[in-house]
């Protein structure tokens, strides 16, 4: 390897009290690797300060100084992971992405009860304790928002503007759903199980319910955890008692799971038939598709990360680094290409492979001094690939393209851009009331919608309870249109 011998740093966290983490910039006379295993992390104090100023220029985001994490919405609480933080095999818990539907439960484990019922031969209602002394599960698996990459969608797609980060990977600790759906006996007909969690709904908008089918339910690798990486569960991620679906995305995964119902049908719920579906088909960007062409979201794509370098790297040999990840079909390779995609080269898998789990790559570029443009494409044992462009759907669900990731090599540190400025005005009379009741200004910046779309948005508002009134509709309409457009 020929940066043996080169300088690396490398970044070491430290967590504190389970509360947070400190990052360390250690500068170390060392090899990138040292038997086989890879101190692939050269990311300098000096780039993480500006990878935090590029962060700061997304609109409607702000990297948190105290987590590092990045802020789409406080509540609802909506937090994603920055993409130089794609470096661990196992994503530490204070940088695991938060995606709320609604406030966070607090859930009280002497109170707590999971109950089950409906189609069943004996319906039982479980204690903590009960679950804990059942027989014990391990699972590694990618948990993985359906709208992660929302944000890179043209047209653009009202909701959470997720960048890279609304993804993880973690050992999850718990019970297999199967041994607990023995206790109670599926009855013929049983199809679905309804999922309901202690959560409650802000104002109207419907109770977060969903089901997932019986032959879901009762995959050996389908489980309920109570542990994340080997400590319960926090409250952002569904103490005390969560779904895990592996290989699915992450609206199937309910969290501060209480109830579950067996059904002989699909739940015909707002988050079921209306949220969470995609075309059965491809359809051209910004096609209205019919409802009954619409299915419910279920396995991930196959997928990959640059994490490093990021914006900018000194001319010179680098480690080109990410992780990449796939459904239950595990990850076969990774590509990378350093011109854009004209060519592409063989990444180097590393570690032992997990059927749901992470996979570290790394690739060695020579960087010579200029603008280049960074993608990585990775394929799964079924033989799929990330694909080189979008497959837009109405609500920007499971983006995987092969992203084109610009990278400047220069001597020279880059002085990055002022933020761009967004338009003043005066926010209408009773806009707060309306609006700010259950948000603030992080969801609106976010979005850059046009005004047929923020239209949409306010009926849906309406809808779940925003006191929007008739005479004030417009006014809230050009300032919304004005202010957070495409
Ligand atoms: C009663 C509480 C409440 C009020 C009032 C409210 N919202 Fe929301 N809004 C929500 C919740 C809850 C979500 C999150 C839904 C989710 O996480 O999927 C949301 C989501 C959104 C989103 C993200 C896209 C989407 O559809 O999920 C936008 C944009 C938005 N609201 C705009 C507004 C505007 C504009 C107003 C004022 C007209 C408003 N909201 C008033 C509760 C509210």
């Amino acid at each position: 390897m020929k940066t043996k011998g080169r300088c690396a740093r490398l970044y070491i966290r430290l967590k504190l009290g389970g509360r947070g983490f400190v990052r360390l910039s250690v500068l170390l006379l060392s090899v990138l690797y040292l038997r086989g295993t890879i101190l692939w992390m050269t990311i300098s104090r000096r780039r993480l300060l500006f990878s935090s100023a590029a962060a700061a220029l997304l609109p409607g985001n702000a990297r948190s100084a105290s987590t590092g994490m990045i802020t789409l919405s406080p509540q609802p609480l909506d937090l994603e992971m920055p993409v130089d933080d794609f470096i661990d095999e196992f994503t530490p818990v204070p940088s695991f992405f938060i995606r709320s539907h609604t406030l966070i439960p607090e859930v009280k484990l002497a109170d707590w009860t999971l109950s089950i019922d409906g189609l069943v031969e004996k319906p039982i209602r479980l204690k903590f304790e009960e679950l804990r002394q059942m027989p014990r599960m391990e699972l590694v698996s990618v948990l993985e928002c359906a709208g992660n990459g929302r944000s890179f969608y043209a047209p653009r797609v009202a909701g959470s503007q997720w960048r890279f980060g609304a993804v993880g990977n973690a050992k999850w600790t718990g019970v297999r759903l199967r041994d607990v759906l023995d206790k109670v006996g599926l009855k013929a007909g049983a199809t679905n199980l309804l999922l309901d969690g202690a959560d409650v709904p802000l104002g109207k908008m419907p109770d977060f319910q969903r089901t997932i089918p019986v032959a879901k339910a009762l995959d050996p690798d389908t489980m309920l955890a109570y542990e994340m990486n080997g400590a319960p569960l926090t409250a952002a991620h569904g103490f005390p008692l969560r779904l895990i679906a592996p290989g699915w995305a992450s609206d199937s995964w309910v969290k501060w799971l209480q109830h579950i119902e067996v059904l002989d049908h699909e739940f015909e719920g707002f988050w079921m038939k209306t949220a969470y579906r995609h075309p059965n088909r491809p359809v051209a960007p910004g096609t209205a598709v019919d409802a009954k062409d619409m299915v419910p979201v279920t396995d991930l794509n196959v997928k990959s990360v640059i994490a490093h370098p990021g914006e900018w790297a000194k001319p010179g040999h680098i480690a080109v680094a990410g992780v990449a990840w796939s459904n239950a079909s595990p990850v076969s390779k990774v590509e990378v290409s350093t011109d854009a995609g004209s060519t592409w080269a063989l990444a180097k898998l590393l570690g032992e492979p997990t059927k749901y789990g992470f996979r570290k790559w790394l690739y060695g570029w020579d960087a010579r001094e200029g603008p280049h443009t960074l993608m990585s494409r990775a394929s799964n044992a079924n033989g799929e690939t990330q694909p080189l462009e979008e497959q837009w759907n109405p609500s920007g669900y499971l983006w995987n393209v092969a992203q084109a990731r610009p990278v400047l090599i220069s001597r020279k540190e880059p002085v990055a851009a002022p933020a761009p400025e967004v338009a003043k005005a005066e926010a209408p009379n009773g806009y707060a009331a309306t609006c700010m009741s259950c948000h603030d200004e992080h969801m609106m910046r976010q979005q850059r919608l046009t005004r047929a779309q923020w239209d949409k948005e306010v009926n849906k508002m309406t809808n779940w309870g925003a006191p929007v009134q008739p005479e004030k509709r417009e006014a809230l309409l050009d300032y919304l249109s004005s202010r957070f457009k495409p």
